[in-house]
Protein backbone atom coordinates (compact mmCIF):
# COMPACT_ATOMS: atom_id res chain seq x y z
CA UNK A 1 0.00 0.00 0.00
CA UNK A 2 1.15 3.76 -0.36
CA UNK A 3 0.91 6.47 1.12
CA UNK A 4 2.08 9.35 2.29
CA UNK A 5 2.14 11.53 5.78
CA UNK A 6 1.14 15.01 5.82
CA UNK A 7 1.35 16.89 9.37
CA UNK A 8 -1.11 14.28 11.20
CA UNK A 9 -3.26 13.00 8.41
CA UNK A 10 -2.34 9.97 6.15
CA UNK A 11 -2.89 10.42 1.95
CA UNK A 12 -3.76 6.85 0.81
CA UNK A 13 -2.66 5.73 -3.00
CA UNK A 14 -6.09 5.88 -5.10
CA UNK A 15 -5.39 2.45 -5.73
CA UNK A 16 -5.31 0.84 -2.00
CA UNK A 17 -8.40 -0.98 -0.70
CA UNK A 18 -10.22 -1.00 2.47
CA UNK A 19 -7.81 -1.49 5.37
CA UNK A 20 -7.67 -1.52 9.06
CA UNK A 21 -8.42 2.28 8.88
CA UNK A 22 -8.07 2.14 12.71
CA UNK A 23 -5.29 0.11 12.95
CA UNK A 24 -3.43 2.00 10.35
CA UNK A 25 -4.32 5.00 12.33
CA UNK A 26 -2.49 3.67 15.00
CA UNK A 27 0.51 2.66 13.74
CA UNK A 28 1.11 6.06 11.35
CA UNK A 29 -0.17 8.24 14.79
CA UNK A 30 -2.35 10.25 12.49
CA UNK A 31 -5.75 11.63 13.38
CA UNK A 32 -6.95 11.26 9.86
CA UNK A 33 -7.09 8.87 6.82
CA UNK A 34 -8.17 10.23 3.74
CA UNK A 35 -7.67 9.61 -0.48
CA UNK A 36 -7.32 12.28 -3.00
CA UNK A 37 -8.49 11.35 -6.06
CA UNK A 38 -7.11 14.53 -7.93
CA UNK A 39 -6.20 18.07 -8.03
CA UNK A 40 -9.03 20.06 -10.04
CA UNK A 41 -9.34 23.79 -11.94
CA UNK A 42 -7.40 26.74 -11.91
CA UNK A 43 -7.70 26.75 -7.69
CA UNK A 44 -6.26 23.85 -7.21
CA UNK A 45 -8.54 22.40 -4.80
CA UNK A 46 -8.90 18.35 -4.01
CA UNK A 47 -11.58 15.97 -4.94
CA UNK A 48 -11.19 13.72 -1.92
CA UNK A 49 -12.72 11.07 0.54
CA UNK A 50 -12.29 10.92 4.38
CA UNK A 51 -11.72 7.64 4.90
CA UNK A 52 -11.16 7.45 9.23
CA UNK A 53 -11.66 10.63 11.41
CA UNK A 54 -13.26 13.69 10.65
CA UNK A 55 -10.65 16.96 10.96
CA UNK A 56 -9.00 17.71 7.70
CA UNK A 57 -6.79 20.45 9.04
CA UNK A 58 -3.35 19.96 10.06
CA UNK A 59 0.50 21.72 9.72
CA UNK A 60 3.13 20.34 7.92
CA UNK A 61 6.16 20.67 8.83
CA UNK A 62 9.17 20.93 6.15
CA UNK A 63 12.39 22.11 5.35
CA UNK A 64 11.73 24.34 8.75
CA UNK A 65 8.97 25.61 7.99
CA UNK A 66 5.44 25.47 9.33
CA UNK A 67 2.70 24.87 6.50
CA UNK A 68 -0.67 25.13 8.07
CA UNK A 69 -3.10 24.02 5.76
CA UNK A 70 -6.71 22.09 5.15
CA UNK A 71 -6.41 19.53 2.66
CA UNK A 72 -10.09 18.91 1.78
CA UNK A 73 -9.54 22.85 0.52
CA UNK A 74 -5.60 23.48 -0.68
CA UNK A 75 -3.20 21.03 -2.57
CA UNK A 76 -0.27 19.94 -1.14
CA UNK A 77 2.67 18.34 -3.30
CA UNK A 78 5.13 16.29 -1.45
CA UNK A 79 7.18 15.89 -4.51
CA UNK A 80 8.12 19.78 -4.94
CA UNK A 81 9.69 19.85 -1.68
CA UNK A 82 13.36 20.28 -2.88
CA UNK A 83 12.02 23.07 -5.27
CA UNK A 84 10.88 24.80 -2.22
CA UNK A 85 14.00 25.14 -0.27
CA UNK A 86 15.93 25.17 -3.92
CA UNK A 87 13.79 28.91 -4.47
CA UNK A 88 14.58 30.09 -1.13
CA UNK A 89 18.05 29.47 -1.44
CA UNK A 90 18.87 31.58 -4.19
CA UNK A 91 17.36 34.48 -3.23
CA UNK A 92 19.39 36.84 -2.15
CA UNK A 93 19.39 39.72 0.70
CA UNK A 94 17.28 42.52 0.24
CA UNK A 95 15.48 41.49 -3.15
CA UNK A 96 12.13 42.02 -3.83
CA UNK A 97 10.37 38.40 -4.49
CA UNK A 98 6.67 38.46 -6.60
CA UNK A 99 5.31 34.90 -5.75
CA UNK A 100 2.66 34.91 -8.07
CA UNK A 101 0.87 31.88 -7.99
CA UNK A 102 1.25 31.63 -3.85
CA UNK A 103 -0.89 29.12 -2.50
CA UNK A 104 -0.70 28.57 1.14
CA UNK A 105 3.23 29.77 0.93
CA UNK A 106 4.75 27.09 -0.88
CA UNK A 107 7.67 29.03 -1.78
CA UNK A 108 6.74 32.44 0.57
CA UNK A 109 7.23 31.10 3.22
CA UNK A 110 10.92 28.99 2.91
CA UNK A 111 11.62 32.38 1.15
CA UNK A 112 10.79 34.13 4.68
CA UNK A 113 12.13 31.61 6.99
CA UNK A 114 15.40 31.17 4.78
CA UNK A 115 16.32 34.13 2.92
CA UNK A 116 16.61 37.91 3.90
CA UNK A 117 14.41 39.39 1.53
CA UNK A 118 13.53 43.12 1.35
CA UNK A 119 9.71 41.92 0.28
CA UNK A 120 7.68 39.12 -0.68
CA UNK A 121 4.68 40.01 -2.37
CA UNK A 122 2.63 36.84 -2.43
CA UNK A 123 -0.26 36.73 -4.62
CA UNK A 124 -3.40 34.03 -4.74
CA UNK A 125 -6.51 34.14 -6.28
CA UNK A 126 -8.06 31.33 -3.92
CA UNK A 127 -9.62 32.66 -0.39
CA UNK A 128 -9.64 29.58 1.00
CA UNK A 129 -5.39 28.98 -0.26
CA UNK A 130 -5.26 32.91 0.94
CA UNK A 131 -6.48 32.15 4.18
CA UNK A 132 -3.80 29.89 4.87
CA UNK A 133 -0.92 31.54 4.06
CA UNK A 134 -2.30 34.71 6.41
CA UNK A 135 -1.97 32.10 9.16
CA UNK A 136 1.23 30.69 7.87
CA UNK A 137 3.17 34.02 7.53
CA UNK A 138 1.63 34.10 11.46
CA UNK A 139 2.81 30.72 12.91
CA UNK A 140 6.03 31.78 11.03
CA UNK A 141 6.47 34.99 12.72
CA UNK A 142 7.56 36.72 9.64
CA UNK A 143 7.16 40.22 8.52
CA UNK A 144 8.29 40.63 4.96
CA UNK A 145 5.51 38.81 3.37
CA UNK A 146 2.62 40.71 1.64
CA UNK A 147 -0.33 38.67 0.45
CA UNK A 148 -2.75 39.43 -1.72
CA UNK A 149 -6.22 38.30 -2.29
CA UNK A 150 -6.59 38.17 -6.11
CA UNK A 151 -5.30 37.29 -9.53
CA UNK A 152 -2.20 37.65 -10.59
CA UNK A 153 -2.66 38.97 -14.05
CA UNK A 154 -4.60 41.91 -12.54
CA UNK A 155 -1.89 42.40 -9.26
CA UNK A 156 1.53 41.70 -10.75
CA UNK A 157 2.16 45.01 -13.42
CA UNK A 158 1.31 47.07 -9.89
CA UNK A 159 4.78 45.84 -8.50
CA UNK A 160 8.12 45.26 -9.91
CA UNK A 161 10.40 43.27 -8.63
CA UNK A 162 14.02 41.35 -8.73
CA UNK A 163 12.75 37.71 -8.99
CA UNK A 164 9.74 36.23 -10.07
CA UNK A 165 8.02 32.68 -9.19
CA UNK A 166 5.68 31.22 -11.42
CA UNK A 167 4.71 28.07 -9.62
CA UNK A 168 1.61 26.80 -11.60
CA UNK A 169 1.63 24.46 -14.55
CA UNK A 170 -0.17 23.56 -17.74
CA UNK A 171 -1.32 27.57 -18.28
CA UNK A 172 1.83 29.61 -16.90
CA UNK A 173 2.82 30.52 -19.82
CA UNK A 174 -0.58 33.27 -20.18
CA UNK A 175 0.80 35.03 -17.41
CA UNK A 176 4.43 35.71 -18.82
CA UNK A 177 3.76 38.76 -20.28
CA UNK A 178 2.80 40.31 -16.99
CA UNK A 179 5.46 38.68 -15.00
CA UNK A 180 8.40 39.78 -17.71
CA UNK A 181 6.82 43.42 -17.45
CA UNK A 182 7.54 43.45 -13.85
CA UNK A 183 10.82 41.97 -13.50
CA UNK A 184 13.73 44.65 -12.82
CA UNK A 185 16.57 44.44 -15.24
CA UNK A 186 18.97 41.55 -14.44
CA UNK A 187 15.91 39.96 -12.87
CA UNK A 188 15.47 36.14 -12.23
CA UNK A 189 12.51 34.54 -13.40
CA UNK A 190 11.49 31.01 -12.03
CA UNK A 191 9.08 29.65 -14.84
CA UNK A 192 6.94 26.40 -14.36
CA UNK A 193 5.88 24.62 -16.90
CA UNK A 194 4.68 20.63 -17.91
CA UNK A 195 5.92 19.95 -20.91
CA UNK A 196 6.65 16.80 -23.11
CA UNK A 197 9.73 15.43 -22.36
CA UNK A 198 11.18 15.77 -25.78
CA UNK A 199 10.51 19.94 -26.19
CA UNK A 200 11.78 20.23 -22.71
CA UNK A 201 15.10 21.75 -23.85
CA UNK A 202 13.26 23.94 -26.01
CA UNK A 203 9.49 25.06 -26.06
CA UNK A 204 9.51 26.47 -22.22
CA UNK A 205 12.36 28.78 -23.67
CA UNK A 206 10.85 29.74 -26.44
CA UNK A 207 7.75 30.89 -24.54
CA UNK A 208 9.82 33.08 -22.53
CA UNK A 209 11.82 34.80 -25.36
CA UNK A 210 8.44 35.49 -27.30
CA UNK A 211 7.14 37.50 -24.45
CA UNK A 212 10.41 39.22 -23.37
CA UNK A 213 9.97 42.12 -25.71
CA UNK A 214 13.25 42.23 -27.35
CA UNK A 215 15.17 41.68 -23.58
CA UNK A 216 17.45 39.50 -23.49
CA UNK A 217 17.12 36.16 -22.00
CA UNK A 218 19.91 34.03 -20.45
CA UNK A 219 19.36 30.32 -19.54
CA UNK A 220 20.24 29.90 -16.08
CA UNK A 221 19.49 26.39 -15.39
CA UNK A 222 16.09 23.66 -16.63
CA UNK A 223 15.09 21.96 -13.52
CA UNK A 224 13.34 18.81 -13.63
CA UNK A 225 10.82 18.55 -11.24
CA UNK A 226 9.30 15.33 -11.09
CA UNK A 227 7.24 13.41 -13.78
CA UNK A 228 3.55 14.65 -14.26
CA UNK A 229 2.35 12.29 -16.38
CA UNK A 230 3.52 9.38 -19.09
CA UNK A 231 6.04 11.59 -21.47
CA UNK A 232 5.27 14.69 -19.60
CA UNK A 233 7.70 16.51 -16.99
CA UNK A 234 7.10 19.09 -14.86
CA UNK A 235 10.51 21.52 -14.77
CA UNK A 236 11.12 24.96 -14.20
CA UNK A 237 13.68 27.36 -16.09
CA UNK A 238 15.49 30.02 -14.41
CA UNK A 239 16.25 32.70 -16.57
CA UNK A 240 17.93 35.68 -16.14
CA UNK A 241 16.06 38.86 -18.08
CA UNK A 242 18.35 41.97 -18.84
C1 LIG B 1 -1.22 25.12 -5.64
S1 LIG B 1 -0.02 26.21 -6.25
C2 LIG B 1 1.10 25.11 -7.06
C3 LIG B 1 1.88 24.27 -6.09
C4 LIG B 1 3.24 24.77 -5.68
N1 LIG B 1 4.07 25.09 -6.83
C5 LIG B 1 3.98 23.78 -4.76
O1 LIG B 1 5.18 23.97 -4.48
O2 LIG B 1 3.40 22.82 -4.28
C6 LIG B 1 -0.83 27.11 -7.51
C7 LIG B 1 -1.72 28.20 -6.91
O3 LIG B 1 -1.96 29.18 -7.90
C8 LIG B 1 -3.24 29.75 -7.65
N2 LIG B 1 -3.68 30.49 -8.85
C9 LIG B 1 -4.18 29.99 -10.00
N3 LIG B 1 -4.45 30.99 -10.87
C10 LIG B 1 -4.10 32.16 -10.25
C11 LIG B 1 -4.12 33.53 -10.63
N4 LIG B 1 -4.56 33.89 -11.82
N5 LIG B 1 -3.68 34.45 -9.76
C12 LIG B 1 -3.21 34.08 -8.52
N6 LIG B 1 -3.19 32.79 -8.09
C13 LIG B 1 -3.61 31.84 -8.94
C14 LIG B 1 -4.10 28.55 -7.30
O4 LIG B 1 -5.25 28.93 -6.58
C15 LIG B 1 -3.09 27.72 -6.45
O5 LIG B 1 -3.24 27.99 -5.08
Amino acid sequence: MKYKKIGDILILDNNSRNEDFEGLSKKHNVKTIMKIDHIQGTRREPVYEVLYGSETETINKENGCLFKLDLSKVMWSKGNNNERLRIAKLVEDGETVIDMFAGIGYFSIPIGVHANAQEVIAIEINPNSHYFLCQNIELNKLNNITPILGDCMVETPKFKADRIIMGYVKTTHHYLKAALGSLNEGGILHYHETVPEKLMETRPIERIVSQANGRDVELLKINKIKKYSPGVMHVVIDARIY
